[in-house]
C-alpha cells in the first residue's frame, strides 16, 4: 500500500539515511525541515519539503496534514521531550496511523545518562498515546568515532574516557536501513527494538580494526573524564552536551553498553555491519 511518510530530522544523520533508503519506492516522502534553504538537496531527490519547527507547535499543523506514517527524531537536548511531544500531537491531529520513534540504548527512567532518561519520557508518552507505534533504541553510533578522525590521522591515537568498557556499537547506516524497513512494512506495531552491531568491543579492539583498515598503527589512549570534558568544551560543544557525553563515558566505562541483540538480523534478515567494515568504509577519513 502506498503511504505518505513524514520524516522529521530530515537533514540529519539517521533521517537523511532513511530518505536515501526510501527514495524511488512507491511511497510519498515528505521531509519536515526548519529551513528549506538547507534542504535543497532533499528537494532535488524528489522529497516534498514541509516547513515546521518542533519547538513551535503552531507551525506543525499544516506540515503534518495528510500523513499516514510519521518518523519522529529529535536531536539530543533538554527540549527533546517537548519536541517529541509536539510532533506526536501533530501526528495525532493529522490522524497518523503509525508513529516510529528514534529513542536510544538503555532509555529508562532510572538510566545513568540524562539523554536516556529524557528519551524514556518520550517513549512513555508514545506508548500511552493509543497510536500504533514502534520504538527503535540504537546503541552508540560507530560514526561517533569520526570525532577522533583528526587525531587518528595526525597522531595515530584516539583519546576517549571509556576505560576498558565494551560496547555493542552500531553503524548508523544500519539504523537508517532498519527504520526504513519498519516504516514501510506491517507487523512492527507495539514493538520496541534494541539495535546493536554484531559484537561488543573495547576501544582497544576498535583501534585495532582501524589500524588494519588504514595500514598504520592506531593506539587507544584512555583519558580521564575531566580531560575529555575539556577537549569537548574546546571543540565549542556546549556544557549541556559536554555533561551528557560525560554521563555516557562514565556509564560505558563501567560496561553499561556491553550488550548485543539480534533484533537487526531478525527483522532485516541481514547481518549488521561490523566495526571492521565501518573502519574499511571510512578509512579515508581516518587518514588512509
Ligand atoms: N550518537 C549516538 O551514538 C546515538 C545513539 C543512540 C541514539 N542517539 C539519538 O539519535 C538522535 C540524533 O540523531 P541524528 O544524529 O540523526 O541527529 P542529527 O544529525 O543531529 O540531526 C538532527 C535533526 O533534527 C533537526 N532539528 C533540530 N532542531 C529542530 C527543531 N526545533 N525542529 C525541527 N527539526 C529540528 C535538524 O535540522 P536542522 O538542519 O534544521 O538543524 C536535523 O535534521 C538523538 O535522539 C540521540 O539521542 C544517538
Amino acid at each position: 500500500m502506498t503511504k505518505t511518510i513524514l520524516i522529521t530530522g530530515a537533514t540529519g544523520n539517521i533521517s537523511s539515511g532513511i530518505i536515501t533508503q526510501l527514495k524511488g519506492s512507491e511511497h510519498r516522502l515528505q521531509a519536515l525541515v526548519r529551513n528549506p534553504e538547507k534542504a535543497q538537496d532533499l528537494k532535488r531527490q524528489g522529497v516534498e519539503l514541509r516547513v515546521g519547527d518542533l519547538e513551535k507547535p503552531w507551525t506543525l499543523g499544516s506540515a503534518f496534514a495528510g500523513v499516514d506514517t510519521v518518523w519522529i527524531l529529535a536531536p539530543p537536548g533538554p527540549r527533546a521531550p517537548e519536541q517529541c511531544s509536539n510532533a506526536l500531537w501533530a501526528a495525532r491531529q493529522a490522524g497518523a496511523r503509525h508513529v516510529v520513534r528514534l529513542s536510544a540504548i538503555g532509555a529508562s527512567h532510572t538510566a545513568p545518562t540524562i539523554n536516556s532518561r529524557l528519551h524514556a519520557l518520550s517513549d512513555a508518552e508514545l506508548a500511552a498515546s493509543g497510536i500504533p507505534f514502534t520504538i527503535l533504541k540504537p546503541h552508540y553510533f560507530m560514526q561517533n568515532l569520526l570525532m577522533a578522525a583528526q587525531s587518528i590521522a595526525q597522531q595515530g591515537a584516539m583519546y576517549f574516557a571509556l576505560a576498558d568498557g565494551k560496547m555493542g556499537l552500531i553503524d548508523s547506516r544500519d539504523i537508517s536501513e532498519f527504520a526504513a524497513h519498519v516504516l514501510t512494512n506491517a507487523g512492527h506495531e507495539g514493538k520496541t527494538y534494541t539495535l546493536t552491531g554484531p559484537a561488543s568491543v573495547s576501544m582497544h579492539q576498535i583501534a585495532a580494526a582501524i589500524s588494519e583498515a588504514i595500514g598504520k598503527t592506531v593506539t587507544y589512549v584512555p583519558v580521564t573524564a575531566e580531560a575529555e570534558r575539556q577537549t569537548i568544551l574546546q571543540m565549542g560543544i556546549d556544557e549541556w552536551m559536554a555533561n551528557l557525553l560525560g554521563d555516557y563515558s562514565a556509564a560505558y566505562s563501567l560496561n553499561w553498553g556491553d550488550l548485543v541483540t539480534d533484533d537487526f538480523q531478525r527483522v532485516t534478515g541481514k547481518s549488521p555491519r561490523s566495526i571492521a567494515q565501518f573502519a574499511k568504509d571510512f578509512a579515508g577519513a581516518f587518514g588512509k
